[in-house]
């Protein structure tokens, strides 16, 4: 069956090829590849700068975004022939920590976790995978190919849950939220902030493309220009951008008690002149708190897949801006000004 693999940490080296079908010891459960789509981890991938290829191997299936129909199930598999599926990215560690001996394998407290697509474990762009049945996520089957984003999706379920969790330590009423950058995860993030009921806010860069329309779909404001120009003091922070000066000047514009989320992965290597006593002053004083979220379990996925099915199908359809086939697969992988989320379709 065809592949996309790669050579990790090795330029040049994706390829579309031909493998062998799934092995029985990846689960029970054969899926027939829909869709995948692509994110600036795959495009670090892709590029040489990340991943891992499976023990003994020089290669690896990339791919953690997926959506696939469930070809073959056993009867007790919770899952049957012609669902839409999503298969989850990680997998606990072998020892296992204590994160992953009770599923939360999003918290792995010793980095021996595995990752499909990512880490040491074959991805999901091939024709077909197979996959253990508490690795498959059903979803609803009106979404059609938007399954695709609830991977993403999974991701800000989880950052909002952290969010709420922190929140929670005191009487907590939240009002507004405000995003930065309104890629997909920004604008997931914006989703699900709207569906909670706050004032979302959305701040990005750019002035044209399909963003601003996005935001105001969700009832939301769009801002350009820094935080302080937004004038807002929000209760919660969705940081995803990975921009280390955004980070520092949402911790600055803070509202009381605020709840601060970073979600978005930076390069490093940058040096920034910060007032960090101020901060800390502050910080101390509003009570404010900063959270790192990566990675979701399957309560995380679950959450994610009724959020999706919440949502309006229009506004999730502009959310994929372009589909390349798989045989033209290195357009997936060079930005085009436009992209929000680029899927590659691999069966219809
Ligand atoms: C994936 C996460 C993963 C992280 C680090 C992200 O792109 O969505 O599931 O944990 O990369 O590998």
């Amino acid at each position: 069956m065809k592949a996309l693999t790669v050579v990790p940490l090795s330029k040049g080296t994706t390829r579309l090829d031909d493998i062998d079908e799934p092995p029985e010891s990846d689960g029970p459960v054969l899926v027939e590849t829909l869709a995948v789509g692509v994110c600036g981890t795959d495009v670090e991938i892709t590029s040489g700068s990340y991943g891992w290829a499976p023990p003994g191997k020089e290669r690896l299936v990339i791919g953690h975004e997926s959506l696939g129909r469930v070809k073959d199930a056993p009867d007790s598999a919770g899952v049957s022939k012609g669902d839409l599926v999503v298969g989850i990215v990680r997998r606990p560690d072998p020892v296992p920590c204590i994160n992953c001996a009770v599923g939360e394998w999003d918290f792995c407290r010793n980095g021996e976790y595995t990752e499909r697509g990512i880490k040491q474990r074959d991805g999901y762009c091939s024709e077909r995978y197979r996959i253990h049945p508490e690795y498959a996520v059903k979803v609803d089957p009106s979404l059609g190919q938007l399954g695709v984003l609830l991977e993403p999706t999974s991701i800000l379920a989880k950052g909002w849950e952290q969010v709420e969790r922190i929140g929670n330590r005191a009487t907590w009423s939240p009002k507004t939220v405000l995003v930065t950058g309104a890629g997909p995860i920004g604008l997931l993030a914006a989703l699900l902030g709207a569906q909670r009921g706050l004032e979302v806010h959305v701040l990005d860069q750019v002035t044209s493309g399909a963003k601003p329309g996005l935001v105001a779909g969700l009832g939301a404001t769009y801002h350009t220009g820094s935080v302080a120009d937004t004038g807002l003091e929000p209760d919660v922070v969705m940081e995803c951008t990975g921009v280390g000066s955004l980070v520092f000047d949402a911790m600055e514009h803070m509202g009381e008690g605020g709840v601060l989320c970073l979600t978005g992965l930076s390069s490093g290597g940058r040096s920034l002149g910060v007032d960090a006593g101020m901060i800390n002053k502050t910080m101390v004083l509003e009570n404010e708190a900063v959270v790192g979220s990566v990675n979701a379990n399957q309560r995380h996925y679950k959450a994610a897949a009724d959020a999706l099915a919440r949502a309006e199908r229009q506004w999730l359809e502009k959310m994929i801006s372009r589909r390349v086939p798989l045989e033209h697969f290195e357009d997936a992988f060079v930005r085009q000004p436009d992209d929000i989320k680029v899927v590659i379709e691999i069966a219809k």
